[in-house]
């Protein structure tokens, strides 16, 4: 089970792949937030971002090399000479930066997308990974939608990337089409042929899997590909990614874990932070993750009939194949109160995940003393809740310097709403609108305060712990400008939370449409 060999390389890409898809982008302080997280939970490498794809992302990444350490940080880039210099510009400054450059290979991304010959697909390759190299050490290659693709010409890529010093090969099943023996053996295959042409890194080569979850399989594909020989898995939390999503890490790590003598491999996660990584994920996205969704879904451990609590009580074991503290259940029910002080708040957050600078510290700490006022118990769930609050406080955009919302059920009750709003530049407007309800009038008036128009898909309120003083969470989901956006806001108030979780999406929208400027103006001139 130690045999260095079989220890498998986890590579999250939740800040790249899973970033990129409707409902779960993140700005420049959340990501670096999130990257925090990963480097906590043990994963060896953090995909960072896609540093040419815009200038918000060319931040992020920078801010992450920087900053974040413990973890090997991956940059992701086309086989352009542009994308891979603005990678090594994005990883100034990274201990262990990593360049990962891509191109399609199978038949019909050739022909339909790229327009290119199998000739010209080996050219490109060839040409990334040598540039690549001559900024970093560490190159991966990925061979996009390698499943579909002529098992000899995927060889034949593979062996000419190693060749010009790439050390992992990424084999993607870009649209989740594979099936859990064909993955094996296409391995299997790759790995003898690349071992065979006896090019120089040949043996040292590491294979990687990269497995999206069209038909259900992300994670049984990534573990046959294991069995195959990859020693390297690309993941995201919660399975976050394109369409149907990407490989969940945490369920490719624990059933390495549960089945760790099957398989005879294992990671170095810390399991005991996936759950607390996992609600990360999904307050910063507002992203909620299913109930019954294995290992951090809230029903995983959850045993309702009575057939299994009897056997429950007798052994453990009838029923539960891991033990919820091991995922890190156990550590998120801490409950603080207005007498902690300020030390027993910060070594709770640092517990969480969060390391926070002094200033931001007591801001924290202010916000906490008030809730622990109007709540008796403070949640981790709260405490989380009131850093991302803080962190999306602090984001340029409009802040809701207070509102009132009169409504009723009489006959003539007209529900009303009025915003006092402050503007990024500090200019303060004030508005006013009636709805069908409070909170069709109170999005109204924002709208009318900040000049945007959401068309909203879809919007939700729930508790963020339980107890009838609990916080209100709301979710909403807007469509604008063809996007889907994601904001949440979280208060005692269900309305205040509302108003903050659609100012989220307002503010959003204002910075990509602020960056998108900023990317024409820089390419014009
Ligand atoms: O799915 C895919 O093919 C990718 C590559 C860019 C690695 O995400
Ligand atoms: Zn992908």
């Amino acid at each position: 089970m130690n045999d260095p060999a079989a220890r498998v390389r986890i590579f999250d890409t939740s800040l790249r792949d899973g970033e990129q898809s409707p409902g779960c982008s993140m700005t420049a302080p959340q990501k670096l937030r999130f990257a925090h997280a990963l480097a906590e939970l043990g994963v060896d490498v953090i995909e960072a971002g896609f540093p040419a794809s815009s200038e918000a992302d060319m931040d992020a990444v920078r801010a992450i090399a920087r900053e974040v350490r413990g973890a090997t940080v991956a940059t992701l880039a086309r086989c352009h000479v542009g994308d891979i210099e603005a990678c090594a510009r994005a990883l100034e400054g990274s201990v262990h930066p990593r360049i990962h450059v891509f191109i399609s290979t199978s038949p019909l991304h050739r022909e339909h997308k790229l327009g290119l010959s199998r000739e010209q697909v080996l050219e490109r390759a060839v040409m990334a990974v040598e540039l690549a190299k001559r900024h970093v050490d560490d190159v991966e290659f990925s061979a996009e939608d390698a499943l579909r693709t002529e098992p000899d010409f995927l060889a034949q890529v593979c062996i000419a990337a190693v060749n010009a010093g790439a050390r992992t090969l990424n084999i993607p099943d870009t649209v989740g089409y594979t099936t859990p023996s064909e993955i094996r053996t296409l391995f299997e295959f790759l790995r003898a042929s690349v071992v065979e042409s006896g090019v120089p890194g040949a043996k040292d080569a590491v294979f990687s899997a990269h497995c999206h979850n069209d038909l259900g399989l992300a994670v049984a594909n990534s573990l046959a590909a294991i069995e195959g020989g990859a020693r390297q898995v690309e993941c995201t939390i919660n399975g976050i990614g394109e369409r149907a999503g990407n490989c969940a890490l945490e369920e490719l790590v624990m059933a390495l874990r549960v089945r760790g003598e099957y398989y005879g491999a294992h990671t170095r996660i810390d399991t005991r932070r996936l759950v607390p990584t996992s609600r990360l994920l999904s307050r910063i996205t507002g992203m909620a993750v299913q109930r019954n969704k294995a290992v951090v879904g809230q029903n995983a451990f959850a045993h309702e009939s009575g057939i299994h609590q009897h056997g429950m009580l007798k052994h453990r074991g009838t029923y539960e194949i891991m033990r919820p503290e091991d995922v890190g259940w156990a550590q998120s029910q801490m409950v603080m109160g207005r007498h902690s002080g300020r030390a027993a708040l910060s070594d709770r957050l640092q517990a969480l995940g969060f390391t926070l600078p002094e200033a931001q510290l007591n801001a924290v700490f202010a916000g906490f003393k008030s809730l622990a006022e109007k709540k008796r118990e403070v949640f981790d769930a709260d405490l989380e809740a009131l850093v991302l609050g803080a962190d999306a406080r602090a984001a340029r955009g409009h802040r809701l310097a207070r509102f009132h919302v009169s409504t009723g059920v009489a006959q003539d009750s007209l529900p009303t709403a009025s915003v006092q709003l402050v503007d990024a530049d500090g200019a303060s407007v004030s508005e006013a609108a009636v709805g069908d309800g409070p909170v069709h009038a109170l999005f109204a008036a924002l709208a009318r305060g900040t000049g945007i128009t959401l068309e909203i898909d879809s919007y939700q309120v729930s508790s963020v712990t339980t107890g009838d003083d609990a916080q209100g969470q709301a979710q909403v989901i807007a469509r604008v400008d063809g996007r889907e956006f994601t904001g949440s806001g979280t208060s005692t108030d269900i309305l205040e939370a509302s108003a903050l979780a659609w100012l989220d999406i307002a503010n959003r929208l204002q910075r990509t449409r602020a960056q998108a400027a900023d990317t024409r103006a820089a390419a014009i001139a």
